[in-house]
């Protein structure tokens, strides 16, 4: 008998709370310092960037916080997301390994950003902000957040990398569709944009000067402008449970626990969305996934960063957290997975990674776009280029069962759809993308403008 490819969960499976890690983090919690003083920031400083509500979520220790009704029924147009199983992609790697994946791409943007999107835009209106500044990479996050802001009737500038504007066109499109004001970053309407532009008017951007570029717009609006972040922070991998923990009800479906959670991190969002969930279970309740979190070889913040406090943009303008960091000047090779150009990493992930209750893996340009087409060809899907960094490594794990004959269960997280990615694949065809040798140079540069903090 065939075995069964989905599972999906009806929308009253839909879930009521999201699963807050704070609650069982094994390690103490490290502070946030002010970027000025290197103290710790008070919630006031927060305040001119975000409603209290989120501030409030981010220091959270409450482990389950609950989905307020109007988010769960945007929620309702996509969630429950699907789960299927892999079994062509098994056969055409002829492993006996179990695959599934989590399918994130089946949001009205494509991918898992709209999660924490929708209730951010949320609880701006409910606390009377009229306008949100925010950064993009590939332009995922922008497109989320310009959806989620048209629901709520609030307006959105939005700074683009300048690289991925440049390649990834119909992203800003849908962008400005829903009404988004979209501006390539490094641009002259910054002193922070200014300044990068000054050193190198071909400056082809990076997250955290897009940061610094929103960052500074809102906290220098007067009031009127707030400040909305896509990964990294508490509440955003927060808002992304709801993947992780109707993924946990789909695998008791299908009847199996994974041995291998896997997601990609750029920010650490939909990995720690997905993973979390199933951590809590390694945590709490005596079960010993393998969590893995992938990255780039070219922007190793994981492997190859150090666990220190740093900035979280480039002009020095963000909170400065602990975390995994490649140094907050770093700008990383122009890569087409543009949502994991980040210099650093979610603090909490930064943090277990450390404890050793998740591993990290680096993985090349070239062998993540094969295995982005051999998952589509027996799958369908074409995937992100961020997500096929989860999918080389669910392949590797997988041949590596075929090797042993080790019947183990992996899942990933295919955090989105690549339909607008066609020119990183259309570089790929023609051999046009290159493995960039890791950026050791540059990174010891970046290394030596860490904030002097005294924690
Ligand atoms: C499809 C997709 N996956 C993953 C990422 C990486 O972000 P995060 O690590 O926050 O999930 C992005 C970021 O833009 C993305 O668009």
């Amino acid at each position: 008998m065939s075995p069964q490819h989905k599972f999906l969960l009806d929308e009253s499976k839909l879930p009521k709370a999201w699963y807050n890690i704070n609650a069982d983090l094994p390690i103490p919690p490290q502070p946030v310092l002010h970027p000025g003083t290197l103290q710790p920031v008070t919630p006031d400083f927060l305040s001119v960037l975000f409603p209290m509500s989120l501030i409030l979520q981010e220091i959270s220790t409450e482990r389950w916080i609950e989905i307020p009704e109007p988010v769960r029924e945007i929620y309702k147009l996509w969630r429950p997301t699907p789960l299927l199983r892999a079994v062509r992609l098994e056969k055409a790697l002829d492993t006996p390994a179990h695959i599934y994946y989590k399918y994130e791409g089946v949001s009205p943007v494509g991918s898992h950003k709209p999660n924490t999107a929708v209730p951010q835009a949320f609880y701006n209106k409910e606390a009377g902000t009229k306008a949100l500044t925010t950064e993009t990479g590939a332009g995922q996050w922008g497109a989320a957040l310009a959806m989620a802001c048209s629901f709520f009737d609030i307006d959105l500038e939005v700074y683009m990398v300048k690289v991925s504007y440049q390649q990834k066109p119909y992203r800003r499109i849908i962008m400005e569709n829903f009404g988004a004001e979209v501006y390539a970053s490094p641009t002259d309407r910054t002193h922070a944009g200014q300044a990068a532009l000054a050193t190198d008017p071909n400056n082809p951007g990076s997250l955290g000067l897009a940061i610094s570029e929103a960052v500074e717009v809102a906290a220098t609006s007067g009031g009127s402008k707030k400040y909305s972040l896509g990964s990294v922070l508490g509440h955003v991998l927060l808002h992304q449970s709801v993947v992780g923990i109707e993924a946990l009800e789909q695998m008791e479906m299908a009847g199996e626990y994974p041995d291998f959670v896997i997601g990609c991190a750029g920010g650490g969002s939909n990995f720690a969305g997905f993973a979390y969930p199933f951590l809590h279970q390694n945590l709490t309740n005596g079960k010993t996934s393998k969590i893995i979190a992938v990255e780039p070889a070219s922007c190793p913040s994981l492997t190859k960063g150090t666990y220190t406090f740093d900035y979280g943009d480039q002009a020095a303008m963000a909170p400065v957290v602990k975390m995994h960091t490649l140094g907050h000047t770093f700008i990383p090779p122009g890569i087409h997975a543009g949502g994991l150009r980040y210099h650093g990493m979610s603090p909490s992930v930064s943090a277990l990674v450390n404890h050793g209750d998740i591993e990290a893996r680096a993985v090349p340009q070239l062998a993540t776009f094969e295995a982005a087409l051999t998952f589509m060809r027996s799958e369908g899907i074409i995937p992100a280029p961020e997500s096929a960094h989860a999918i080389r490594v669910a392949i590797d794990e997988a041949l590596k069962c075929k090797a042993t004959g080790e019947k183990k269960v992996i899942a990933f997280n295919l955090s989105g759809h690549g339909h607008f990615d066609m020119m990183a694949y259309e570089a790929y065809h023609h051999g046009q993308l290159e493995d960039y040798e890791y950026p050791a140079e540059a990174i010891a540069e970046a290394m030596t403008h860490l904030p002097q903090v005294a924690f």
